[in-house]
């Protein structure tokens, strides 16, 4: 299915593996989709549920959300502020960019917040300390062309359009009291931060926030996905024994070329972990070029807690 893409960009983003999270996820009719780790939102505008909590810990994306719901902003308001902005980068160049910056690390307005996130660096969501974005300019003074605005816009107006149609609520608070609010006939999807990547102000990431992630998901009535990494070439993800192997595990391993030589093929194992078996037919666990692989649970949920 074709991907509905948000407006916002963040380090993360699952744009390639919706459609697999999707085919996975159990939704019931009266259940509540619940996103503690929303960040683009991509995930969930994609799923559709006819009512979600969506929540996150960095207030700008949660913010952003929530002043289209408040028709603050608008597609057309999006329009006319890029084009604007736009020309100005296009004739003062990156000095406009950090203006902006500056102008949002005081204000903090939403849509400075996209027009950063949209012509930074990379595309990347980054706080210093101080909790001030951080990210430099991605040097190109005609970064809002026509068509980038129009991209864009089209993306607001998407929402603008579920947020018509859906029953959504974008909240600013941890994962521990969002996953709390799960009933039996809600569905949770987790997608934490990794451990020592892309750390940043609203991204830091423990090895008590995994336990604390992992007791909460144990605990839970409602079925979940939870996504992380399983391996690549060069390590193994050490919370999937200690943690997530007690689950369904299931991976999809996708190969990548380094230097487009065919010797030099590198995979990237990723996994989602669930409290209920994937639907899945035998047949199509071993696809190729994405291979998938299925894991049962290392002990039964009653060993599990016996231990912690
Ligand atoms: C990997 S990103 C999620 C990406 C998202 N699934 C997507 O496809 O765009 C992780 C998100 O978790 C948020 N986050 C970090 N620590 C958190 C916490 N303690 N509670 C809730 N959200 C948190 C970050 O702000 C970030 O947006």
């Amino acid at each position: 299915m074709r991907v509905i893409v948000p407006p916002i960009k963040c380090q993360g983003i699952k744009t390639k593996l919706v459609n697999w999270i999707k085919e996975n996820a159990v939704l019931y009719d009266d259940g509540l989709w619940i996103e503690p780790f929303v960040g683009s939102g991509v995930v969930g505008f994609n799923v559709r549920p006819k009512k979600a909590i969506f929540s996150d810990t960095n207030p700008h994306i949660i913010n952003f959300y929530n002043n289209i719901k408040e028709k603050k902003i608008s597609a057309s308001t999006v329009r006319s502020f890029l084009e604007s902005e736009g020309e100005k980068l296009k004739t003062e160049g990156e000095k406009h960019y950090y203006n902006v910056r500056e102008r949002f690390n005081d204000k903090f307005s939403s849509l400075d917040f996209l027009f950063l996130n949209r012509s930074c660096f990379n595309g990347v969501i980054r706080f210093n300390k101080k909790g001030k974005f951080n990210v430099p300019f991605c040097r190109k003074e005609e970064r809002f062309s026509k068509a980038y605005i129009t991209k864009i816009v089209n993306q607001v107006a998407n929402l603008e359009s579920f947020l018509a149609n859906y029953d959504w609520k974008f909240i600013y608070r941890d994962y521990v009291s969002t996953i709390k609010l799960a009933g039996e006939n809600d569905f949770i999807y987790c997608d934490p931060p990794y451990i020592d990547r892309h750390v940043d102000y609203y991204n830091s990431w423990s090895h008590e926030n995994e336990r604390k992630l992992f007791e909460l998901l144990l605990s839970t009535k409602a079925k979940f996905i939870l996504s992380t990494w399983h391996s690549n070439k060069y390590r193994e993800n050490n919370y999937i024994n200690e943690f997530w192997s007690h689950f369904y595990i299931l991976i999809k391993s996708h190969f990548y070329h380094v230097g487009g030589s065919e010797e030099n093929r590198n995979s990237m194992n990723e996994a989602l972990v669930m409290n209920y078996k994937p639907l899945y037919q035998e047949e199509i666990l071993t696809e190729t070029p994405e291979q998938l692989v299925l894991f049962e649970p290392k002990s039964t949920y009653r060993n599990v807690i016996n231990t912690i």
